[in-house]
């Protein structure tokens, strides 16, 4: 079981000798996160990383956090019980706050599927005055199960995998998030197209 409660005592903040507008003004850019949330084979990491790519490409620091891969490493004492998803999305919701800060534009694509803890992660970046967006990776259910591109319904329709989102565990849908994208309606491109509209609407990218 993990514990997120504070062990840490005696401990104190340490400031830099140099403020966030003079990093990001020194590197030219501007750091945020771009939250994917979307169910397991909606299409999040294939946007991210697309994105990802034009994104660099453009000259602009991106980088990005992916929940099968966190969960190699970082995040790899982690189940997907309730409480270690909350666990799994407060440890992203910090990294990310840390790139966003060092002026990296931040894709993070997690299933994420409570929304208390999306909330939670939002609320992180608003009390350093970093900006977040939610982005809804809106695939329906049966497009995703139909897709299943590492065979986990199949898996999880047969019981052989217990608590699987959007099959016996739930998905919370965004009641506002910034950008909505359908994949099922959508290519690629154009989904990474929207993000980039929006990302230019929001100052973060040059027109
Ligand atoms: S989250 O719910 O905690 O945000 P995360 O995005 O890190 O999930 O990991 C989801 C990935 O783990 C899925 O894309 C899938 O490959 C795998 N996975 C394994 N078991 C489950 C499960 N029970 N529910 C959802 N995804 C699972």
């Amino acid at each position: 079981m993990t514990t997120t409660a504070t062990k840490s005592t005696n401990i104190h903040w340490h400031d830099g000798n140099i403020t966030r507008e003079e990093r990001w003004k020194a590197l030219k850019c501007i750091g945020c996160t771009l939250w994917f949330t979307g169910l397991s084979a909606s299409g999040k990491s294939t946007i991210a990383c697309a994105l990802e790519q034009v994104l660099v490409q453009r000259g602009a620091p991106c980088y990005r956090l992916d929940g099968d891969n966190i969960r190699h490493g970082l995040n790899s004492n982690l189940g997907f019980s309730a409480e270690d998803r909350a666990e799994n999305i407060r440890r992203i919701g910090e990294v990310a706050k840390l790139f966003a800060d060092g002026g990296v534009i931040t894709l993070t694509s997690f299933i994420s599927p409570y929304l208390a803890d999306r909330d939670k992660a939002r609320a992180m970046h608003a009390k350093e005055d970093l900006r977040f967006f939610e982005v809804f990776v809106d695939t329906p259910i049966a497009v995703c199960e139909e897709r299943d591109p590492k065979g986990l319904y199949k898996k999880a329709r047969a019981g052989e995998i217990k608590g699987f989102t959007g099959i016996d565990d739930p998905y919370e849908a965004p009641k506002a998030p910034e950008l909505v994208l359908r994949p099922d309606k959508h290519t690629v491109d154009e989904c990474v197209q929207q993000c980039v509209a929006f990302l230019a609407k929001q100052g973060i990218l040059r027109a």
